[in-house]
Order: C-alpha cells, then sequence, then structure tokens
C-alpha cells in the first residue's frame, strides 16, 4: 500500500462519480506519477564520476535492468504518461485482454511489447485489480518472455483480486494505493470508482 495524504486526496475526487472525464485523466496521471516514485524505489544504483563545474565527484546512476511499462489496455493506458514523467527513458509495451462473457476468464487479442522486455524491470499498469484474471494472465504473458523482475501498479484492488494474484504469482510485488471492500455480483469493486476504462476514456 502505497499511503500518502496526496494520493488519498486525488483518491477522493477520482472516486466521486461527478468528476469529469477530463478530471479523471489528470487524476489518475498525477497519482501514477505518486505511485511511480515508490514503485522504483528499490531500482538499483552504481557509482559514477563526474565533473562538475567546480571539482569531480562521485554521484549515482540507476544500475543494470532498464524500466519497461507494460499497459493493459485499455485503463492501463492511463497509468503510463504519469510513469514516463519520472522514466521518459522507459520502454512501453501493450497487452490486450477481454474477458470472455461465459467462463469470465481473460482473453488475449492484441499484444506489443519491447523487444528486450526479458530484461527489462517491468511495471505492469492496470488501475482496476478486480477478480485478478486480467494481471494474472498479463503476468502469464510476460515471464513467458523471460521477465524476471516485474511489478503490478493498481490504483485499487479488491481483496479477491490481490488473493488470486498470490495464489498464482506469489513473487509478484504489487503496489496499491487502496485495498477496497468486495467485487459485486459483476465484478466491479466495491466502493470502486466504477469502469476505469469507460471513465478515463468518457465512453460511457
Ligand atoms: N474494472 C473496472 O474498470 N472497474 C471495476 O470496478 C472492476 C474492473
Amino acid at each position: 500500500m502505497i499511503d500518502h495524504p496526496l494520493i488519498r486526496h486525488k483518491l477522493s475526487y477520482i472516486r466521486d462519480k461527478n468528476t469529469s472525464h477530463k478530471d479523471f485523466r489528470q487524476l489518475l496521471d498525477e497519482i501514477s506519477t505518486l505511485m511511480a516514485f515508490e514503485v522504483t524505489r528499490g531500482l538499483p544504483t552504481e557509482k559514477v564520476t563526474v565533473q562538475t563545474p567546480l571539482e569531480k565527484t562521485v554521484a549515482e546512476r540507476i544500475s543494470g535492468k532498464k524500466l519497461a511499462v507494460v499497459a493493459i489496455l485499455r485503463a492501463g493506458l492511463g497509468m503510463v504518461d504519469g510513469v514516463l514523467k519520472l522514466a521518459p527513458l522507459a520502454k512501453v509495451g501493450h497487452i490486450g485482454l477481454y474477458r470472455d462473457p461465459k467462463s469470465l476468464q481473460a482473453v488475449q487479442y492484441y499484444e506489443k511489447l519491447p523487444d528486450d522486455i526479458g530484461n527489462r524491470f517491468v511495471i505492469l499498469a492496470d488501475p482496476m485489480l478486480a477478480t485478478g484474471h486480467s494481471a494474472v494472465k498479463a503476468v502469464n504473458i510476460l515471464k513467458e518472455y523471460g521477465v524476471k523482475k516485474l511489478v503490478l501498479m493498481s490504483l485499487i484492488a479488491a481483496p479477491e483480486g490481490v488473493k488470486e494474484m498470490h495464489k498464482h504469482h506469489p513473487d509478484v510485488k504489487i503496489y496499491l494505493a487502496a485495498l477496497d471492500k468486495k467485487l459485486n455480483s459483476h465484478s466491479y469493486i466495491l466502493p470502486g470508482l466504477g469502469d476505469a476504462g469507460d471513465r478515463l476514456f468518457g465512453t460511457r
């Protein structure tokens, strides 16, 4: 859980059904930047010598694995730019999944990932961790590409989704701004914020 007054404040607006899609998009972007600050806290650094205008000094730069942000379509798109503000050289991948109405399982319809994804530290972005089926499927796909180090960054989760992720991928750390009560009978998070994709793009 990433607990910060700014995140709690912005969450209160993003949950509000009267918030416009323009403001929703901006808030998701801002919260994503704040979350990315915490998600990237453990990145390894290495010492480098730099020449300031006055003298040489030893400083630190991110070493080893470089970053990739992978958005689960569609709502994950709303978190990408927020991360890129802090890590502008990160590469961006996309995974498209839809929920099969009968089985309720996540079915893949699109995938475009950086060539070297297997060597990158991957931040998987999906604002709503509801049943967990999409996140589990996306992590399966990323692991097939050899990704070793990945985390899931979600805005709001239901306990059911967290449980499902822990069951299938206990090695994947989950970063959240809020852990909500439960899912309703249509697998929406309560209290949640409604359909993140629709609210982000103004489609409903
Ligand atoms: N996806 C959403 O956009 N909202 C939910 O509450 C659950 C899944």
